[in-house]
């Protein structure tokens, strides 16, 4: 896994809008897989502002969401359905239809699971997958203990990854589980670019830098993939040595 770092936060996050910004603009029909969480608001904001100078077309591209919380309306505030239509995909032009986060809103989950795993690869793979970390070392929703080769399915959120979300929530609890890709979905991703930021991100990245591979930190999974770059602000490199 490479590493980048940069002096501040809006470097990082500036450098990652741009990767996908290339990445729109060479293949305008691309498959994104996008995440959610605050390290992606900069991000996010960067690549609109991007694309106000480019103006690429995002018409065709297609956007796979990492995850989605269970037991949300659909159209509720704090899921990560509006949190990508708000911040991305309605303010670069996506069309909806080739949108997609895992459907938590039937009643065979299992079978959800098992039907966005086909989306992906139904749609060629994805090209270029953006990932954030947890506190406890989570991607996506994969909480430690999970395996390497898992895939899309329905997960319980840890108390830390709950507590540490509850700051997002308006007027809700965090739900206590979610579906998300597996950890084996991720690493099927032709490039991968994980984005942390912050000092409270320093001990993680220090484990994960310096650490084994292992299932109890999930992101050290992305050691195992030949394209990972990992992309960090002074502060959440701030252990390294
Ligand atoms: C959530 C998301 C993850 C994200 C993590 C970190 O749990 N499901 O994809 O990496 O939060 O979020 P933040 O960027 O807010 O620290």
């Amino acid at each position: 896994m490479e590493l980048k770092i940069f002096e501040s936060a809006d470097q990082a996050a500036n450098f990652t809008a741009g990767e996908i910004g290339k990445l729109l603009r060479l293949s305008p029909k691309s498959c994104l897989g996008v995440a959610t969480g605050r390290t992606m608001d900069a991000v996010y904001h960067h690549l609109c502002q991007i694309n106000k100078n480019e103006k690429f077309d995002c018409s065709k591209v297609k956007a796979f969401a990492l995850d989605e919380y269970i037991g949300l309306g659909r159209k509720d505030e704090n899921s990560y359905r509006h949190y990508l239509d708000t911040h991305l995909f309605r303010p670069l032009g996506f069309d909806i239809k080739n949108t997609f986060l895992p459907d938590v809103h039937g009643e065979d989950l299992d079978i959800a699971g098992y039907e966005y795993e086909k989306l992906i690869r139904e749609a060629g793979g994805v090209d270029l997958q953006i990932l954030g970390i947890g506190l406890n070392g989570h991607i996506a929703l994969n909480e430690p203990g999970s395996a390497h080769d898992s895939r899309t399915r329905v997960v319980a959120l840890s108390q830390k990854t709950r507590e540490s979300n509850s700051s997002l929530f308006r007027n809700a609890q965090v739900p206590l589980t979610a579906m998300t890709m597996g950890i084996g979905t991720i690493l099927e991703s032709r490039r991968i670019l994980l984005l942390a930021t912050g000092a409270t991100k320093a001990e993680i990245i220090l484990k994960l830098v310096q650490g084994d591979i292992r299932s109890h930190l999930p992101a050290s999974a992305l050691k195992l993939h030949k394209n990972a770059l990992l992309v960090l602000d002074r502060e959440a490199a701030a252990l390294l040595g």
